[in-house]
């Protein structure tokens, strides 16, 4: 059944999915990557529109592939589908241009990240809407992390330990004021993997929410096995 997004709600979600290497079919890249038999896309595209705030849902497609997507994901939810950038940092300013007027907060999400729950995508927002410019889910560190000295694996020479306590992985949703974001992509010179550091970079101050295990990135092998057997509790 499609889920209706909320005509009132004041967050759109960007999800660039516009790399190289999305191409649909078997063998293909990330977000499309099978999990229970749907693509990752699909699982994380339902969750997106099961959290009452979203009123749009913006996915960045490599150009020869938007039809395609946007065919995949109309049985789902109501999405905007363009066509992504050469960068992704580009494809999210592309997707930032398709937000519709009336929405004050955007939240930028991997789709890799496909068993997000809506609860985490409301709780980015409600910070955001509280009064902080920009919102990342994060977790702390828990394993030791050392700093080396990069080199063959098994050469590597340790140049000391890192105080862990400072630490947090970061997940998505990242949320952000509507017109920091725009003025962040705005003013970025080198591309980023993350938009928050766009947000750091303009001087402004990021603000972190608790994560959830369930927003894991799906990335290795073992990861999809720890989802299929995650998809009965989320
Ligand atoms: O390639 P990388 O892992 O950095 O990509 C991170 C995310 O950004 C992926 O979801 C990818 O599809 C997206 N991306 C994009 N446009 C690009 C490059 C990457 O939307 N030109």
């Amino acid at each position: 059944m499609t889920a209706q997004l909320n005509a009132r709600g004041d967050v759109a979600v960007l999800v660039p999915a516009a790399g190289a290497g999305l191409r649909l079919g078997p063998g293909g890249p990330k977000a499309l990557r099978l999990l229970a038999g749907e693509p990752l896309l699909v699982h994380a595209i339902r969750r997106v529109a099961a959290a009452p705030s979203v009123r749009a849902i913006v996915v960045a497609a490599p150009a020869a592939e938007v039809s395609a997507v946007r065919e995949l994901l109309a049985p789902v939810a109501p999405v905007t589908v363009v066509a992504g950038g050469a960068e992704r940092q580009e494809s999210v300013s592309l997707a930032l241009a398709a937000v519709p007027a009336g929405v004050g907060i955007v939240l930028v999400h991997d789709a890799a990240r496909a068993l997000t729950p809506p609860e985490l995508i409301e709780s980015v927002a409600a910070a955001v809407r509280a009064g902080h410019p920009a919102v990342i889910p994060v977790l702390p560190v828990v394993d030791t992390i050392k700093e080396v000295r990069p080199g063959r694996a098994e050469l590597e020479v340790v140049l000391g330990t890192v105080d862990r306590a400072v630490l947090r992985s970061v997940q998505t949703p990242q949320g952000f004021r509507y017109d920091v974001l725009v003025a962040a992509h705005a003013a970025a010179a080198d591309p980023l993997t993350d938009d928050a550091g766009l947000v750091e970079k303009a001087g402004l101050p990021v603000a972190c929410v608790p994560g959830s295990e369930l927003a894991m990135k799906i990335t290795r092998p073992m990861d999809l096995i720890l989802a299929e057997a995650l998809l009965h509790v989320s």
